[in-house]
């Protein structure tokens, strides 16, 4: 039997979907049983368990062969991080209660960085779920495709998307929330001992390829338009952050790369998906 968390978004639905291609047995972890219901139908066990309730994840992670574990994403997070240190305590703990034979847990490109940044919550999760005679899987997933469905409108609309990536020649690490599903979906059934991390990425995207992308599904000219560094807190907090310094720090990381791939001790994995398909599939809805 396989756990797995997240089934309702995207990668955990993407998972969830391969492992039942593959026939084999699955838990899927929801936060309310109507959500529950489609998996239900095809044959998957139900467990209800939220971030805040550990005794409910460690009856859904309970008598598993291996579980997938995330945490959802938090761009407006407090200074200190408190959300997700209290996320992080409970997930410990339901493993703890459980043992499940491995976990996959999905970390990022950038987990490891000590400078400032979003993606330090991530650190935080890989520092958390190591459990000495556990084996854990660290999987470090570059840039999602589909972060370009904030650009679906304004391509469509306008020919000019905003980028936040820049210079907009410069390829960015990316891959599918498909190719980490099923990612996450082969590496559950694999075997390994202690904690591992695992860097996986299609290849580098720039933001003017995803630009190039979008004018070939719509069929009319897209460009890429860089938002300038000195605006980014305005319109962050416009739209309604209220600590956008991480989010800022972030993309910095990766402007400046110092959120890269190619970290000592890692293993990669390329994923198949391009960005073709990924904005293809964003315009049809
Ligand atoms: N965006 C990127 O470029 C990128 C790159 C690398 C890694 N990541 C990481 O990927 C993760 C996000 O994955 P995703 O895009 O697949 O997420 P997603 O599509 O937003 O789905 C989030 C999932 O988490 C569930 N969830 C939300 N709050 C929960 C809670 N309190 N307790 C239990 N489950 C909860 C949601 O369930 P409901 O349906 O009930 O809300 C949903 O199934 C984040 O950890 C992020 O750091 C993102």
């Amino acid at each position: 039997m396989y756990a797995i968390m997240g089934a309702t978004g995207k990668v955990g639905g993407a998972a969830a979907r391969a492992l039942l291609a593959r026939g084999e047995p699955l838990r899927v972890v929801v936060r309310d049983a109507a959500k529950g219901k489609p998996w239900q139908e095809r044959g998957c066990e139900i467990a209800i368990a939220d971030l805040d309730d550990a005794a409910g994840l460690a009856r859904a992670f309970g008598g598993c062969a291996a579980a997938f574990v995330m945490l959802p994403s938090n761009f407006d997070p407090s200074p200190d991080f408190h959300e997700t240190k209290a996320k992080l305590a409970t997930l410990r703990q339901a493993l703890d209660e459980a043992r499940p034979g491995r976990v996959v847990a999905l970390s990022t490109i950038g987990a490891e960085a000590r400078r400032p940044n979003l993606l330090n919550q991530l650190g935080l999760l890989e520092q958390a779920l190591a459990t000495p005679g556990l084996p854990t899987t660290f999987l470090r997933a570059a840039w999602f495709m589909q972060n370009a469905a904030l650009d679906v409108a304004a391509a469509r609309d306008t020919g000019v998307i905003q980028s936040y990536l820049q210079p907009l020649d410069r390829p960015v690490p990316m891959i599918a929330t498909e190719d980490v599903g099923a990612t996450v979906a082969g590496l559950l059934t694999e075997s390994w001992d202690g904690p591992r991390i695992v860097e996986l990425a299609a290849g580098g995207v720039s933001p003017n390829m995803i630009a190039a992308a979008f004018a070939r599904a719509i069929g009319k000219p897209v460009r890429a338009d860089p938002v300038p560094r000195a605006d980014w807190e305005q319109i962050f907090r416009s739209q309604g952050m209220t600590n956008p310094l991480p989010r800022m720090q972030m993309l910095d990381g990766f402007n400046e790369g110092w959120i890269a791939f190619g970290q000592p001790g890692t293993i990669a994995r390329q994923g198949r998906v391009g960005i073709d398909d990924v904005v293809t599939k964003l315009l049809a809805g």
